[in-house]
């Protein structure tokens, strides 16, 4: 049996007997997302960070999960990504340490792995053989391909403006595909109706309140990989808001336990074109009842009209003391070549937004020299080759052409190496 011990609903703080709802409070429809809770006392009194199982990737963390069993994971490895010191993005920045959590290795490419295999287990324990999703994109590509793993049917509503490699990869592992003409706060729309009239297992973002325990494993995976010692900071990109959430979930459940002794600062951060939760949290807003914004940037991932997981979102911030910062497609676009090339890690616009995010906090002074920050790279750069290949083209590409006969080969290479 897991640890769950009921629900809380973010609307109105009524709590539910784990077995109580499926998705959310009835108080509210859709809005009524709600708050996993576990029963600390026992799980510390079982486990401890020296006894935690030796299961594959995120399923390491199951103690702390809302899983009966591990028979329904899907057989792929999801979680384990590695935390890498990048001292030359340190300097660049003007920070004293930063890690890189490389999302970008996930099975699907994206952290969203995490949400959409737990989103499997969970429809399993069900006895239900369809999932569906709508996604800006990735969410859908995880929930496609982690069905694949388990021979699940997985029904896609994404907005057709979506990444080609996005949807390729939903097309290749048999995802059935609704393209909509339209946002993906409409895409979100229908695949609710769709779940509900048809009895799928719906895994919609800031609806199922699975998908931020599945997320949180990453903080784990970085407390663990830091030994147990928590960064000054940890920096996403922030489109729904259960990413950020989930991280916020991780890190207070830690705390809980006492694992970790204290919170590190959470920067949530926004594209310009779609900053619903740093304008809230800018005016002191209440993102529940605030309307939806604009949503329009370079980094689809991260376009959000009307953040799903809002509050959850907003209340990560408020409760680690951290800072919502917002960056222009610019400076997004310009992120995704200096963080490459000073890593060797490839990430995708919403991505780079988080360490767009990390300069601009540095730039107004939230974060400094004697900080130690993580940057979550949440999804890979191969995502989106099209916004890729332009930002590298502004930042500088060192390219020339050559005949293949290499008759013009030596002036080719001194242009290259600036010899001439
Ligand atoms: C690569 C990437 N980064 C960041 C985000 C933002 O996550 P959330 O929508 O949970 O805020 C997403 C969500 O799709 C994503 O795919
Ligand atoms: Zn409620």
């Amino acid at each position: 049996m897991s640890a769950v011990s009921g629900f809380r609903c973010m609307v109105c703080g009524r709590s539910y007997a784990p077995d109580e709802i499926d998705y959310v409070c009835p108080d509210h429809g859709r809005e009524g997302v709600v708050d996993v809770e576990y029963d600390y006392d026992a799980i510390g009194r079982a486990w401890s960070p020296a006894t935690l199982p030796d299961a594959p990737g995120m399923w390491r963390y199951h103690p702390l999960l809302p899983v009966d069993d591990l028979t329904a994971v899907p057989p792929i490895l999801v979680g384990g990504t590695p935390l890498m010191d990048a001292p030359r993005l340190a300097a660049i920045a003007g920070l004293g340490r930063v890690w890189v959590k490389d999302e970008g290795r996930q099975p699907t490419a994206s952290l969203k792995d995490r949400a959409s295999a737990m989103a499997v287990v969970k429809a399993a324990e069900r006895g239900i053989d369809t999932l569906t999703t709508a996604s800006t994109g990735n969410a859908a590509a995880a929930l496609a391909g982690m069905c694949a793993a388990s021979g699940a049917r997985a029904v896609i509503f994404v907005p057709e403006s979506a990444p080609q490699a996005k949807i390729t990869q939903l097309l290749v592992f048999g995802a059935s595909v609704v393209l909509v003409a339209g946002s993906y706060d409409r895409a979100v729309d229908l695949s609710m109706d769709a779940a509900e009239r048809r009895g799928w297992y719906n895994r919609n973002t800031g609806f199922n309140p699975y998908m931020t325990e599945g997320k949180k494993t990453v903080v784990y995976e970085i407390c663990e990989q830091l030994g147990w010692r928590v960064p000054d900071a940890i920096a996403v990109g922030v489109g729904d808001g259960c990413i950020i959430g989930g991280i916020h979930k991780g890190l207070s459940d830690l705390a809980a336990l006492g694992w970790i002794d204290r919170m590190p600062r959470l920067v949530g951060v926004q594209a310009e074109g779609s900053q619903f939760l740093a304008e809230a949290w800018r005016n002191g807003e209440d993102p529940l009842t605030k309307s939806a914004a604009r949503a329009d940037t370079v980094a689809d991932s991260i376009s959000a009209g009307l953040p799903r997981d809002r509050l959850k979102a907003m209340r990560a911030v408020l409760d680690t003391d951290g800072v919502f910062v917002s960056v222009s497609d610019d400076e997004i676009l310009a992120a995704i070549p200096e963080v490459a090339r000073a890593t060797g890690v490839f990430g995708e616009p919403a991505a780079a937004a988080a360490w767009a995010g990390v300069r601009a906090a540095v730039r107004n002074g939230f974060l400094g020299p004697a900080d130690e920050v993580v940057w979550i790279n949440t999804g890979s750069g191969l995502k989106d080759v099209a916004a890729a290949t332009r930002a590298a083209e502004t930042a500088g590409v060192s390219t020339v052409r050559a005949a293949s006969d290499g008759s013009d080969l030596d002036d080719a290479l001194d242009e290259l190496t600036g010899a001439r």
